[in-house]
């Protein structure tokens, strides 16, 4: 199948042409990033007004690179939610167009199951499955009994993982987005300063606000008491507490669900080297089961991981028709 995946769910503009789940033909992303930078985050209005400037332009390039014609597309895939309101919009209405216009089939993607079936480029998912959605907007722990089957294990009980990063690289002067330069920096420094743990309530559920008070409240103490850290040792004491505590569960996870064959990871957060690091330690320590990441460029938000989402969708019939409309909420 050729579909053509449409996101404008954040801060990306994305369209991109994938044929039977594996081969990016097309990958446009058209990202806000410099724009959003000015505020330390993204602004929904900015960013909706810039997804309507950039649909048509992304959509045409997509088909453009991937060399193909619209009628050779068997289906237009979609994020249809969950996400910012005004720029769900946008691509829905972009991709209601386009597939009105060649008279192809409508389908909405979840954007969780887009990170999830990210994966999918790379490897053919087994089930039942576990995944680990780490981005600016979700950390969630999902189980997937079958293919397009999902049921939430585990989720944050406050600020989401990439958020914490993001708000942490703010209050250390590092600009946004957070996770790429926190990650760096980590990376030549040393876990030696204490930051405090998270309480939770579920057995899976995570917590990041207090690692993130955690790092503020060290910053003040330094600043009051006139000691000084390094930015790298502050960056890798916070990037292990909040590794330390997804990796908690996610190994309380494989315990309690012996029955599991893979366990994926999606998101923007899934470019984390540490992160990376720490699912190689799980391969080495559940030799039966597989361990997958999605390819780097799939990690933070895509339109390739749509049109893969929008295949299965697709093949099972979840075709939707013109009164289809973004739902921010939407609960997968
Ligand atoms: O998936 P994504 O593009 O958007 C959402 O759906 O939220 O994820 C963006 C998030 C940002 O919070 C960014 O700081 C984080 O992913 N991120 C990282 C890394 N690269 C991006 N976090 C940690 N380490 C990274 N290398």
């Amino acid at each position: 199948m050729l579909v053509i995946g449409i996101e404008s769910s954040c801060d990306e503009t994305a369209a991109a042409v994938v044929r039977d789940k594996k081969e990016i033909l097309s990958s446009v992303i058209a990202s806000q990033i410099d724009t959003h930078k000015a505020f330390g985050g993204v602004v929904p209005e900015v960013a909706s007004r810039i997804h309507v400037e950039n649909i048509s332009g992304v959509i045409q390039q997509a088909i453009d690179e991937a060399g193909i014609s619209m009628e050779d597309v068997d289906a237009v895939a979609v994020t249809a939610g969950p996400g910012l309101v005004g720029c769900l919009h946008v691509g829905v209405q972009g991709a209601k167009t386009l597939a009105a216009v060649w008279n192809k089939p409508l389908i909405p993607v979840h954007h969780l199951a887009g990170h999830i079936y990210a994966n999918e480029l790379v490897t053919d998912l087994q089930f039942p499955l576990v995944a680990l959605v780490v981005s600016g907007g979700n950390s969630e722990l999902v189980y997937m009994k079958d293919e397009n089957s999902f049921e939430i294990l585990g989720q944050t009980q406050d600020d989401a993982i990439g958020e914490a990063y993001d708000k942490v690289a703010r209050v250390m002067g590092l600009g946004y987005p957070g996770g790429p330069v926190i990650d760096k920096l980590a990376q030549q420094g040393k876990a030696v300063y204490d930051l405090p743990e998270p309480k939770t309530q579920g057995r899976y559920d995570f917590s990041f606000s207090g690692l993130k008070s955690g790092v503020l409240q060290f910053i003040k103490r330094c600043e009051r008491k006139g000691q000084t850290f390094t930015q790298e040792d502050l960056a890798a004491s916070f990037q292990k507490a909040a590794l330390d505590e997804v990796f908690d569960r996610v190994k309380l996870v494989l315990e309690d669900h012996p029955e599991v064959k893979q366990f994926v990871v999606g998101g923007g957060v899934s470019a984390n080297s540490g992160l990376r690091a720490r699912v190689d330690e799980l391969r080495q320590e559940y030799p039966d089961k597989t361990f997958t990441v999605p390819p780097m460029r799939c990690c933070t938000d895509n339109a390739a991981m749509i049109a893969v989402a929008g295949e299965i969708a697709a093949e099972q019939g979840r075709v939707a028709d013109a009164r289809l409309t973004a739902d921010p909420g939407w609960e997968i």
